[in-house]
C-alpha cells in the first residue's frame, strides 16, 4: 500500500499489533527497546519502561512536506542502513503522505493529503524538510498550491512541527546570500505549534528517529535548547566528543590534506574544521550505521547543521583561535570517551539486532 493509502484500522492499530504484523518476536523487541534506551542516554533499566509505553502506544500520523529543499534529508533515511532502527522507527509511524516516497501524484495526492490531515486532525506530527520562500509566490509550488500557504494549512491541524535539514530549521542553502528567494525556515512561520529543529545538511538518520522514537515513548517532545534542537542530540560540540581531539589538546595540526599530520591523524582545524562551535552528534553517532563522519573520513567538518554555515567565512578558513581551556578539554575527552562506550554498545546492538532479527522491516514497506 503507497504512502497516502494507509488503511485507518491500520493507523488506529497498536504499536505492539504493528510489531506482530511484522512478526517482530518480544525479545528483539526488548533488544529494541534497549536500543532506543541509549540513543536518548537513558539507562538500561528504561528499556522495560519503553517496551510497555511503545506497546500501548498507538501509531501517530505523520505527514511530511518537502519544499525549498534537494531531497538530501529523504535520502539519508531511506538510505541509511536496513535493518536498523531507523526502519523500524518508521514502520512504526503512520506516514500518511510524503512529497518524494508516495506513489500518488497530482490531485490524488493532495486528495492524501487533505484526507490524512481530516483523518488525525490536532493529532498528526508534520514533518517539513526545505525552507519556504518568502520574496514570489511562485518560487516554490506544489499542486499549485505556494509553499507558504500549504505550511499555514497543514500546521492548522497538527500536533507538533518537526523541521528536518538545515533548509527548514535555519533557511539552510537557499537563505545563503543573497537569499535570492527570501527563504525563511519554518520556525519564522510557525508561532503558535511546538517546532523541533533537526538541522544537517542532511541530518543524521538516526537523529530524526530518535525525535520520533521520544515522541512515541513519551507522548511528548524532547527538551530542546535555544534554538528549538533536542539536546539529547545537540548538547555538545562535535570538538566535545572527536576522537582526534588530544591531538587538538597537544597542538599537533595538520596543516595541508596530505601532510605527514594528515597521514598521522592529527587535529584538522588549521584545515577549517568546524568542530569547536557545531553542535551535531556525528562525532558519536556517526553516519551509516556506526561506520564514519565527515572527521573520520579526512575533512573537517563545515558546521552544516549550525544556522548561515554556508555564509560563515569559507570552508576551509580555520576558525579565528583556538578555543577551550586544558580543563575543559579533559572533560570533553572524558565525557568523549564515555559516550564512545555506548554508542558503541549501541551500535553493537544494532548490528545484533541485524543478525538475529531476520526482520523484514524496511522503509520501502511503507510503499506497499
Ligand atoms: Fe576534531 Fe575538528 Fe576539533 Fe580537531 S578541530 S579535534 S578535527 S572537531
Ligand atoms: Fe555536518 Fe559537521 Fe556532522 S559537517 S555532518 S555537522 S561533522
Amino acid at each position: 500500500m503507497a504512502v497516502g493509502q494507509q488503511d485507518s484500522t491500520r493507523v488506529r492499530a497498536s504499536i505492539a499489533a504493528e510489531l506482530r504484523r511484522h512478526g517482530i518476536g518480544r525479545r528483539e523487541f526488548l533488544t529494541f527497546c534497549a536500543s532506543l534506551a541509549a540513543m536518548m542516554a537513558l539507562p538500561a533499566e528504561a528499556a522495560q519502561q519503553i517496551a510497555a509505553a511503545l506497546g500501548k502506544a498507538r501509531r501517530p500520523s505523520v505527514i511530511w512536506l518537502s519544499f525549498q529543499e534537494c531531497t538530501g534529508c529523504t535520502e539519508s533515511l531511506t538510505r541509511s542502513h536496513s535493518p536498523s532502527i531507523e526502519s523500524l522507527i518508521f514502520d512504526l509511524i503512520s506516514l500518511d503522505y510524503h512529497h518524494t516516497l508516495q506513489a500518488a501524484a497530482g490531485e490524488a495526492a493532495e486528495q492524501a493529503r487533505e484526507a490524512a490531515m481530516k483523518e488525525a486532525a490536532g493529532k498528526y506530527l508534520l514533518v517539513v524538510d526545505g525552507s519556504v520562500p518568502l520574496g514570489d509566490a511562485g518560487f516554490s509550488t506544489i499542486a499549485g498550491i505556494a509553499n507558504r500557504d500549504m505550511l499555514h494549512e497543514a500546521v492548522q491541524g497538527a500536533a507538533a512541527v518537526i523541521a528536518v535539514g538545515s533548509c527548514a530549521a535555519f533557511g539552510g542553502l537557499p537563505a545563503a546570500q543573497p537569499n535570492p528567494t527570501g527563504a525563511v525556515s519554518v520556525g519564522d512561520l510557525v508561532k503558535d505549534k511546538p517546532v523541533v529543529n533537526i538541522p544537517g545538511c542532511p541530518p543524521i538518520p538516526v537523529v530524526m528517529t530518535g525525535v520520533i522514537a521520544h515522541y512515541l515513548v513519551f507522548g511528548s517532545l524532547p527538551e530542546l535548547d535555544a534554538l528549538g534542537r533536542p539536546k539529547m542530540f545537540y548538547g555538545e560540540t562535535i570538538h566535545d566528543r572527536c576522537y582526534r581531539r588530544p591531538f587538538y589538546d597537544q597542538g599537533k595540526f595538520a596543516e595541508s590534506f596530505d601532510d605527514e599530520g594528515a597521514r598521522r591523524g592529527w587535529c584538522l582545524f588549521k584545515l577549517g574544521c568546524k568542530g569547536p562551535v557545531t553542535y551535531n552528534a556525528c562525532a558519536t553517532t556517526k553516519w551509516n550505521g556506526g561506520v564514519s563522519f565527515p572527521i573520520q573520513s579526512g575533512h573537517g567538518c563545515i558546521g552544516c547543521a549550525e544556522p548561515r554555515f554556508w555564509d560563515m567565512g569559507g570552508i576551509y578558513r580555520p576558525l579565528p583561535q583556538p578555543i577551550g581551556d586544558m580543563r575543559g578539554a579533559a572533560l570533553g575527552v572524558a565525557a568523549g570517551a564515555a559516550a564512545g562506550v555506548a554508542i558503541a554498545w549501541h551500535n553493537r546492538s544494532r548490528k545484533q539486532q541485524a543478525v538475529a532479527s531476520h526482520q523484514t522491516m524496511k522503509v520501502g514497506d511503507l510503499k506497499k
